[in-house]
């Protein structure tokens, strides 16, 4: 890894904030960036699971590297730290916050949880699999809600009309995923309100830092106040930890100390402290929306250009119809070397693809005109 010396400081960061290298660590991410690397279809640059391809912050990266010192200790050094700083940052207290490991824990012990209590979950379709996936393994039944035929957000009036006295959980993507739309904030804390006096609300927020839409709003604080209601975070996509595993759920404690009881992971202590150091690292945070942004610009291009239906992302990825089946779609990506992941029913005329770097994003577009534009 390539320290960052003063001396790179006095000669001017914009060269190597290009290259990403002022902020974050040498990433081993597939990249047309890497000397040296071709995207093949054995090795491909990966634009299907959201990652953050800069890696972690290189402050995180050493706040790590230095927790090893005390990581032989039961004992959790640094989370109380956590727990506070990120109760800060939200305006809810620390009581309100449960750190896991990643947000899929939160996920999967709300999915046990309901199973445990008898009872139903209610998910828009398409949207995040980790809860409802969980809930179909170990038996329970899911009340799907098509998104809407418009502009494919999710149906808030449709899952209230869907509501049966069995539904123990209805579980909300804002942003959603595959499709980065958001719900209206008015709308959706109305709704939070009105349906948590029936069954718990579940916002799964992941992707709340990329959001740009001044219609987006969080209900972390309405879930730290409001009995049934719970959002959950994670530190996977903007700062790069989807291998570190930090999430986080915020709620009223006694809904927390239910998934506290529950989980089965704790979040190791070197992951605690890159997360205390990453949070804190707002230059970093500020680089990785800023090159997002960038990439989203090289693929809203071509497929403007093209007249392709797609989305203006609130996330790090977005989604576009290809007019064909999906199989085909990721063959054809395949063999230049880029993997656009999965297939989301019913769209499967459609593609996700996750923002990686710019350079990254200019190559899926003449990759893009290569293969879809005759
Ligand atoms: C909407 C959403 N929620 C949760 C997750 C899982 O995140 P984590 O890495 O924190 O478990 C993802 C990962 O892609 C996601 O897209």
């Amino acid at each position: 890894m390539r320290e960052l010396t003063r001396r790179d400081w006095l000669k001017g960061t914009s060269s190597l904030a290009a290259a990403g290298l002022a902020y974050a660590t040498s990433a081993q991410a597939q990249s047309v960036t890497l000397k040296g690397y071709t995207p093949t279809k054995e090795n491909p640059i990966r634009m299907s699971a959201n990652e953050n391809p800069y890696g972690v912050a290189r402050a995180a990266h050493k706040a790590m590297a230095g927790a090893y010192d005390v990581s032989h200790l039961y004992g959790g050094s640094g989370r109380r730290e956590l727990l506070k700083l990120y109760a800060d940052m939200n305006g809810v207290t620390p009581e309100n916050i449960l750190l896991a490991s990643g947000s899929k824990e939160v996920l999967k012990v709300m999915a046990l949880i309901t199973e445990l209590n008898g009872g139903k979950v209610m998910a828009a379709n398409p949207t995040y699999h980790d809860l409802v996936r969980y809930s179909e393994w170990v038996g329970t039944d899911i009340i799907w809600v098509e998104v809407k035929k418009d502009d494919m957000s999710i149906d808030l009036d449709a899952m209230r009309a869907a509501y049966t006295d069995d539904v123990k959980i209805i579980y909300l993507c804002n942003p959603n995923n595959p499709i980065p739309t958001i719900i209206e904030k008015k709308a959706l804390q109305e709704f939070v309100m009105e349906m948590s006096q029936k069954c718990i609300v579940f916002v799964d927020e992941a992707y709340h830092e990329y959001v740009t839409d001044s219609n987006y709003g969080s209900m972390a604080q309405v879930a730290a106040t409001t009995d049934n209601v719970i959002v959950s975070r994670t530190a996977s996509k903007i700062h790069g930890f989807a291998g570190v595993r930090v999430g986080f759920a915020i709620a009223k404690p006694e809904l927390l100390r239910k998934i506290n009881r529950r989980v089965t992971g704790t979040v190791a202590t070197p992951s605690v402290h890159g997360a205390l150091a990453s949070y804190k690292d707002k230059e970093f945070m500020d680089f990785v929306i800023q090159k997002n942004k960038e990439g989203l610009e090289e693929v809203y291009k071509v497929f403007e250009k093209h007249k392709v239906r797609h989305f203006k992302s609130n996330a790090n990825f977005t989604f576009f119809e290809t007019g064909i089946d999906f199989a085909e779609v990721r063959d054809r990506f395949l063999k230049h070397g880029i993997n656009v992941g999965r297939p989301f029913p019913p769209f499967l005329d459609w593609a996700r693809v996750s923002i990686q770097k710019p350079e990254d994003m200019k190559y899926f577009a003449e990759v893009y005109e290569k293969e879809f534009v005759s």
